[in-house]
């Protein structure tokens, strides 16, 4: 088994959170691999051909900074470009693609190397780490998911309306859930915390007692 917390679960539902706070108290990598997807949705709608999207992911650089991860093309800072809404309905729509996929899955497993990782996604416990020691899948209703996003925008300075956001967050779940390739699911060997109702410090002190016990073995 791998050295490897693989946390999946829908948009906004406190997954990046908890990535960077638990990738902190383990001393651990973090893989964020939405945002891969993003990467490849900007060089796609920069006109790249997917032929050539994986040399230019391979190419960016990504930062831990203070635990939040930042994202370079050579000298220039994308991370704001990649966490814009617009660029999350194109990686949405091309993440059910088969080559999509197929080209990110060796750029996702090469973030591992023996140490540790926390692996943040959507598939990271059914296909790209089924290996992994520890498997969480975190949710929450998406009224509660729309609300921290909401919040997260108006954070990054970016008003969106409340309405138009559950619209969004409830059409792209679906369409995750029900794709043929790596749909939303949780791994079967998975363990399913919902945080409707629960803060950031509950659900992480929950998986803290999850991981000592997995990786303090
Ligand atoms: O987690 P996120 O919102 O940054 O992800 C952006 C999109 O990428 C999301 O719509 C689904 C897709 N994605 C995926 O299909 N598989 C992953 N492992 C991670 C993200």
């Amino acid at each position: 088994m791998d050295k490897i917390l693989t946390i999946d679960g829908p948009s906004a539902s406190g997954k990046g959170s908890l990535t960077r706070a638990i990738a902190i108290a383990l001393n651990f990598k973090v893989l964020d691999s939405g945002l891969l997807y993003r990467a490849y949705a900007y060089f796609y709608e920069k006109g790249v051909t997917t032929d050539h999207i994986s040399k230019k992911i391979q190419g960016l650089s990504f930062r831990f900074n203070s635990g939040d991860v930042q994202v370079f093309d050579d000298v220039k800072e994308i991370t704001s470009l990649l966490r814009s809404e617009n660029t999350a309905k194109a990686a949405s729509a091309l993440s059910s693609q088969k080559e999509t996929r197929k080209n990110l899955l060796d750029i996702q497993r090469s973030f591992y190397n023996g140490n540790g990782l926390v692996a943040d996604g959507r598939d990271m416990g059914t296909v790209v780490f089924p290996n992994a020691r520890l498997k969480i899948f975190l949710t929450a209703s998406s009224e509660v998911r729309a609300k921290r996003r909401h919040i997260e925008l108006q954070n990054r300075g970016q008003e969106v309306n409340m309405r138009d956001l559950i619209e969004d967050i409830e059409e792209r779940d679906l369409r995750d859930r029900t794709r043929t390739l790596s749909p939303l699911i949780p791994a079967e060997d998975s363990i399913v915390i919902d945080s409707s109702s629960l803060s950031l410090d509950e659900v992480l002190s929950f998986t803290k007692k999850l991981a000592k016990k997995e990786f303090d073995k």
